[in-house]
């Protein structure tokens, strides 16, 4: 029943009361008759009136209450909106409070899992998306082996390339099962050590080494003396590096050479990656940082890709302090810069 019916209802129940001891009263011959309709009139105009002025004195909690009601509903729709002006009665005003603090602490935690799950699905998707990368390579190896066209002394070194490859894929798929099985990210900050800038750009390669023998292309490295190391986290620097090697060697045609140069400017290193191939427009060099962008879908349906690398390569090294900047120019190729602080 409606609180409003319940007042009505109580005065209703005193009316009759009355009406019922007059009655008696006239029976009994205690009242006369006139007596008693006067007696009942008077108390059907103070019920009536007193009905009007309880309601009157109960409109802000009747309003209250519909306003917690309310917030309630949307509270289980997922809206965190605090209630506001609920001054009167004070045990609602209390009531009032309690809630928005309720409603403060939920927002809280939902807005703490939602990240942790919006990061959770990032990690997953970069590392699916890194594993690709040595999976290629190990197929493109083994099929170069049992092709033949491998001479006996590079097969050692295939084997070992492959064997590298396949201790990478287990590092990421145990990263992977971190993440799905136990739900849990890797808290531990990315651990700063030396990372030698012409290792890592020659592991970085020669997880390529089969597809550059293939295509025939000119690798040339040059890296001025001061360029040597980074204190940085060794496996992000890689990422990074694989990620633009493997878009060199994809958006550029077979023969045409891929360009690595390094240089230092004090306190930063400057390695860029240039390749002579189909290029990026101006207008799309803004978006190609941007998860899942890809230039032009008609022309990457040729090229395959999920365009995750270059926004993957982008978060990796704002963590590690630096950037990537892009010069590229349509059907001329393109130059990836990648900025390392030094000492991170
Ligand atoms: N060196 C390059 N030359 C020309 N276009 C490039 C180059 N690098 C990136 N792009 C363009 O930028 C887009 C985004 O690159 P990104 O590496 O993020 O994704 P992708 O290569 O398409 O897929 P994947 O996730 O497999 O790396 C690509 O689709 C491509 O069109
Ligand atoms: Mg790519």
């Amino acid at each position: 029943m409606k609180l409003r019916n319940l007042i009505l209802a109580s005065y209703a129940f005193a009316l009759i009361l009355v009406m019922t001891i007059v009655f008696f009263s006239v029976k009994y011959m205690i009242f006369q008759t006139e007596i008693a309709y006067i007696v009942s009139l008077i108390m059907l105009v103070a019920c009536t009136i007193a009905f009007f002025f309880s309601y009157l004195l109960f409109l802000p909690t009747l309003r209250s209450i519909t306003k917690l009601s309310k917030h309630s509903n949307q509270l289980a729709r997922g809206h965190f909106e605090p209630i506001a002006n609920i001054r009167s009665p004070k045990e609602l005003a209390e009531l009032a409070r309690d809630f928005n603090y309720m409603t403060e602490r939920l927002a809280e935690s939902f807005a703490q899992i939602k990240k942790s799950e919006d990061e959770k699905n990032t990690m997953i998707s970069q590392l699916s998306h890194d594993i690709q990368t040595p999976i290629t390579s190990i197929k493109s190896q083994i099929d170069a082996i049992m092709d033949d066209m491998v001479s006996g002394d590079e097969k050692l070194l295939y084997l070992e390339s492959i064997q590298n490859q396949a201790m990478r894929l287990s590092q990421l798929s145990t990263e992977l099962l971190d993440l799905t099985v136990t739900q849990e990210r890797k808290k531990q900050k990315p651990t700063s050590k030396k990372v030698w800038i012409d290792k890592t750009l020659v592991a970085a390669l020669n997880s390529f080494q089969v597809q550059i023998k293939l295509e025939d292309r000119p690798i040339e490295i040059d890296l001025d003396d001061e360029v040597l190391f980074v204190c940085s986290d060794e496996e992000g620097v890689n990422r990074i590096f694989y990620n633009l090697i493997a878009n060199a060697l994809k958006y550029s045609p077979p023969g045409t050479p891929i360009k690595v140069k390094g240089k230092s400017t004090g306190d930063v290193i400057q390695i860029s990656i240039q390749d002579f191939g189909i290029g990026i427009s101006e207008e799309e060099q803004t978006h190609i940082f941007e998860r899942l962008y890809r230039v032009d879908k008609s022309r990457n349906q040729k090229y395959g890709g999920t365009g995750l690398g270059l926004y993957i390569s982008q978060e990796i090294v704002k963590t590690l302090g630096g950037n990537i900047e892009v010069e590229s120019s349509l059907g001329h190729g393109s130059t990836f810069t990648v900025n390392l602080p030094i000492k991170h």
